[in-house]
């Protein structure tokens, strides 16, 4: 099979180190790829947004398969594109798409099919909004309704600061994402990612992850697109997955059905445990980054032959096996990140990685035939143990024998995990 990923990330780098490992595979294209992602297949240097031009590029190299991984893409539309071209492609359509683009339209299917989820008010102008907060008091949680690169929500512990959210979405901080808000219960528990393909129809579970969202040691600083994460989540435990698949998964997907938009492609839940049990945050409808990492590197079933599945209709044939190591990753960010930082600086020497262990390469790139940093994150060094502990340590060995004096990262990644192997 002749298959094109588009994306660009360490999310990207592990999926094609991934598909790579695959007998089905012929040939991997990357657009537009990086250095890391250039061991695994070859990169073009094509305009994601031009979706002619992506399918101008299907048509003449006789690409079999499309998996799409950023969102951006996906909510402009290009998975309808190339499905109406008549390629298969991983990646639900626009319309499904807003499952993650507007936090109402999550809202509206939670509450239809009762999915557990905070209860919620959308508003349009915000006088009406503040009479809710006043009248519900914090802590209390304002979002801006589209995507806002993660910076559109709120978790306001006073009901001034949600009042000053509140003007700020209104005031334009957010452009079109904040036209409409979402003021929703603060909901008080552990987070978990869960991770789950459909096919429009039936859903396979994947497996589970913790992100680290925030920039500093002990969860400190402002957030950031996640500076590392591990995978199983230990807070996910077989009932809370089960129960996470009949109560929030399973209504989603007819939900989804139902309403004319059957969903085709990964579900990236956000979920807050809490005491009652798993409840929605939101939804992304793409690999996590850096999830996708850990879950790569303990996947031991064909990511092509399962994503090929989600496309196709056919995913209650097939299987996702999964080892029982934990894997780790450690996210290597430019320093300054998540506010400004230095583009173009040098990554000396890159330690080379053993069984079990992988560099997957996020904003990488070459110049002059070395390899420099161009984005906030960088260098994703991942590791395996048989613990969560045990994968830390890994990592971490291998993020010190790292050469790249403007990076930095968390010294704690899995810390909470840790601290739960150790009660
Ligand atoms: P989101 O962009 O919706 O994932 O929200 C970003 C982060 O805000 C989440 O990962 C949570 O840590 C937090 N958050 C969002 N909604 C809630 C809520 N209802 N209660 C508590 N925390 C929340
Ligand atoms: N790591 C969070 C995300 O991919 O949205």
């Amino acid at each position: 099979m002749k298959v094109l990923l588009i994306g660009t990330g360490g999310r990207e780098h592990a999926l094609a180190w991934k598909l790579a490992q695959s007998p089905k595979l012929t040939k991997l294209f990357a657009a537009p790829g990086n250095p890391g992602m250039a061991e695994n297949a070859e990169l073009v240097a094509l305009d994601v947004d031009d979706h002619e031009a992506v399918l101008a590029f299907c048509r003449s190299e006789a690409i079999d398969f499309v998996v799409v991984g950023p969102e951006a893409p996906l909510v402009a539309g290009i998975a309808d594109r190339i499905r109406q071209a008549g390629i298969a492609v991983f990646g639900p359509s626009a319309a499904a798409a807003q499952l993650e683009g507007s936090k109402g339209f999550t809202k509206d299917i939670c509450a239809r099919y009762n999915i557990p989820t905070g209860a919620y008010q959308r508003f349009t102008d915000g006088v009406a909004a503040k009479a809710y907060v006043e009248a519900q008091g914090a802590p209390i949680v304002v979002k801006a309704d589209g995507l806002a690169a993660g910076k559109g929500v709120t978790v306001a512990m006073t009901v001034d600061e949600a009042l000053a959210a509140i003007d700020d979405c209104f005031d334009g901080a957010f452009g079109a994402a904040g036209a409409e808000v979402v003021v929703e219960a603060y909901l008080d528990g552990e987070e978990a990612s869960f991770f789950c393909l459909s096919d429009g129809k039936t859903a396979l579970a994947l497996a589970t992850a913790q992100d680290h969202k925030r920039v500093g040691d002990g969860d400190t600083g402002p957030n950031t697109g996640g500076m590392g994460a591990y995978s199983p989540a230990p807070v996910m435990t077989q009932d809370m997955v089960e129960r996470t698949m009949k109560e929030i998964i399973e209504p989603t997907i007819r939900g989804m059905a139902e309403s004319g938009y059957p969903f085709t492609g990964v579900f990236f839940a956000g979920l807050m445990i809490t005491a009652k049990g798993p409840e929605l945050i939101e939804y992304n409808v793409r690999f996590g980054d850096p999830e996708t990492q850990v879950l790569m590197m303990r996947l031991k079933s064909d990511l092509l032959e399962i994503l090929y599945a989600a496309a196709t209709g056919t995913l209650d044939e097939v299987k996702a096996e999964w080892s029982d190591d934990v894997a780790l990753t450690v996210v290597m960010a430019s320093k300054g990140y998540p506010a400004a930082y230095d583009k173009g600086t040098p990554i000396a020497s890159l330690p080379s990685a053993g069984e079990g262990e992988k560099i997957f390469h996020a904003g990488t790139a070459m110049k002059d035939g070395a390899l420099v940093a161009t984005g906030g994150r960088v260098l994703n060094v991942t590791a395996t143990g048989r613990t969560v502990a045990e994968a830390q340590a890994n990592a971490y060995r291998l993020v010190d024998a790292v050469d790249w004096e403007n990076g930095f990262c968390r010294r704690d990644i899995g810390w909470r995990a840790i601290e739960r192997e150790t009660r």
